[in-house]
């Protein structure tokens, strides 16, 4: 019988795929997903951790999926309602108790378990005495996930997820990664070249590696020993003819490997865009936040990045209002991203997370402060990626099509430099790499023409 699956995705792009392999694990059982609640059977939300804001967002769609599983319970029926990710593995049985309807709590390492978990789920609907079920499960499982994952079958899109690496050993003090998600682990170079190839024979003509220190990958090899990023990225681009564009995400500076560095030289295929994050430009703060490189270290790192591949263009993530910043620590944020220059980047307000070092610091920064520094420093950034994108109208650059634009007749895709762009040109260019001339550029997007006109008939 079919059943419909609505998974609601927070957070990252790590979450973007587990969702994606949620649904494909789920599959096997009926479960056909849908984009509303209101027709859903079971609805999982995916969630995110990271910040106290991302981390209670949860709470509040719970508080409103309440009356709904209600309404169903009351006319006979039935909503499962389930919540993965990082809260759900940071805060385990909590979630039940703070929100006793929820029926299955489960962690990104037990993914693979769903079904096993809906049916006990479904089997303790009669008897339960609460109004959910509370079936939890949060252990780190001694044999990785990946192993049970089901295969991608259908038809992807242009543009793809690939998760190589999963997990942080590096324990910065502010951040809940090596908690929720566990200690590194890489993927198999071989099952990663399969998965990509499987991924590119569906239609996907982009993908991005994902890991949460994706450049510590250190996979085994086909041939024995252990493959670092670099490596992994040129036998993909050798194997995978068919992925035009490769990306990977995200990066820790003290990963950047000369072997990655060389791979950005010479694979085409693997795009001029790089986030990196570095959090702050002091070295008082980079150093209280357990980062174990400075200032200087980035900078070093950028001018290796710029020397083996001139056009590469940058972003990051930054914290401002970190635990004992001081004007001066946050001026030598600004002067860094002054001086790097910035395609985009991420920035936000410390937010203390539950049993992480730098919570229980006694130096924490007034909001107030917080506030002034991240207006300040967003306003810089916004500058810079203003400026980067004025800078390509008039220019000619390869635009992968990825779907329909906003407008009939216009396709979006994006630029090597990870802009969005649109278009008019006809639907059979979605899936290539077409040159286009950039004119203008918008909040959101750029917009420009094809550089050789097509006829929307013409065969593909
Ligand atoms: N407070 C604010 N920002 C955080 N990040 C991680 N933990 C915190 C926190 N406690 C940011 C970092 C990281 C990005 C994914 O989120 O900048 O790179
Ligand atoms: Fe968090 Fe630091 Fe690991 Fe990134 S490297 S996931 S910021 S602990």
């Amino acid at each position: 019988m079919t059943k419909k699956l609505h998974v609601k995705t927070y957070g990252c792009q790590m979450n973007v795929y587990d969702s994606a392999r949620m649904a494909d694990v789920l599959a096997p059982l009926g479960y056909r997903l849908t984009d509303s609640v209101d027709d859903a059977d079971l609805v999982i939300l995916n969630t995110c951790h990271i910040r106290e804001k991302a981390g209670e967002k949860v709470y509040s769609d719970l508080g409103r999926l309440r009356p709904l599983k209600a309404m169903r319970r009351a006319g006979g029926g039935d909503l499962l309602l389930a919540v993965a990710g990082c809260t759900a593995q940071a805060e385990g049985a909590e979630v039940v108790r703070r929100a006793p309807h929820v029926d299955i709590v489960v962690g990104p390492q037990a993914y693979h378990r769903l079904p096993e978990l809906v049916a006990r789920a479904l089997r303790a609907a009669d008897g339960a005495a609460g109004p959910g079920r509370g079936v939890v499960a949060t252990d780190f499982p001694a044999e990785p996930k990946f192993d049970f994952l089901p295969q991608p079958t259908e038809r992807q899109a242009v543009s793809v997820f690939l998760a190589v690496q999963e997990g942080c050993d590096k324990f910065c003090t502010f951040c809940v990664v090596p908690y929720t998600r566990g200690a590194e682990y890489s993927r198999p170079v071989r099952d990663v070249v399969a998965e990509a190839g499987r991924l590119a024979a569906l239609g996907a003509r982009e993908v991005t590696l994902l890991g949460q220190n994706v450049n510590a990958y250190h996979g085994a090899a086909p041939e024995g020993g252990e493959w670092g990023l670099g490596r992994l990225v040129r036998a993909l681009a050798a194997e995978v003819p068919a992925l035009g564009r490769i990306r990977y995400t995200t990066s820790h500076p003290r990963d950047m490997d000369e072997a990655l560095i060389a791979a950005h030289r010479d694979v085409p295929q693997l795009m001029p865009f790089l986030h990196l994050p570095v959090q702050s430009g002091a070295d008082r703060v980079l150093a209280r936040m357990n980062r174990r490189h400075t200032a200087d270290d980035f900078r070093r790192i950028v001018d290796r990045l710029r020397a083996a591949r001139p056009d590469i263009a940058l972003s990051s993530d930054f914290i401002v209002g970190y635990p004992g910043e001081t004007d001066a620590d946050f001026a030598a944020t600004m002067a860094l991203i002054v001086e790097i220059g910035f395609a985009q980047a991420f920035s936000f307000k410390y937010s203390p997370r539950p049993g992480t070092p730098a919570a229980v610091e006694p130096e924490q920064v007034p909001d107030a402060i917080r506030t002034e520094r991240l207006a300040a420093l967003q306003d810089l950034l916004r500058q810079q990626q203003d400026a980067f994108n004025a800078a390509t109208v008039g220019r000619t650059v390869p635009v992968l099509f990825e779907k329909r634009g906003r407008h009939p007749g216009q396709l979006a895709g994006r630029t090597p430099w990870l802009q969005w762009l649109h278009a008019s040109a006809p639907e059979r260019l979605i899936g290539s790499t077409v040159d286009v001339v950039v004119e203008a550029t918008g909040p959101n997007s750029l917009a420009g023409r094809l550089a050789i006109a097509q006829s929307a008939d013409a065969a593909a």
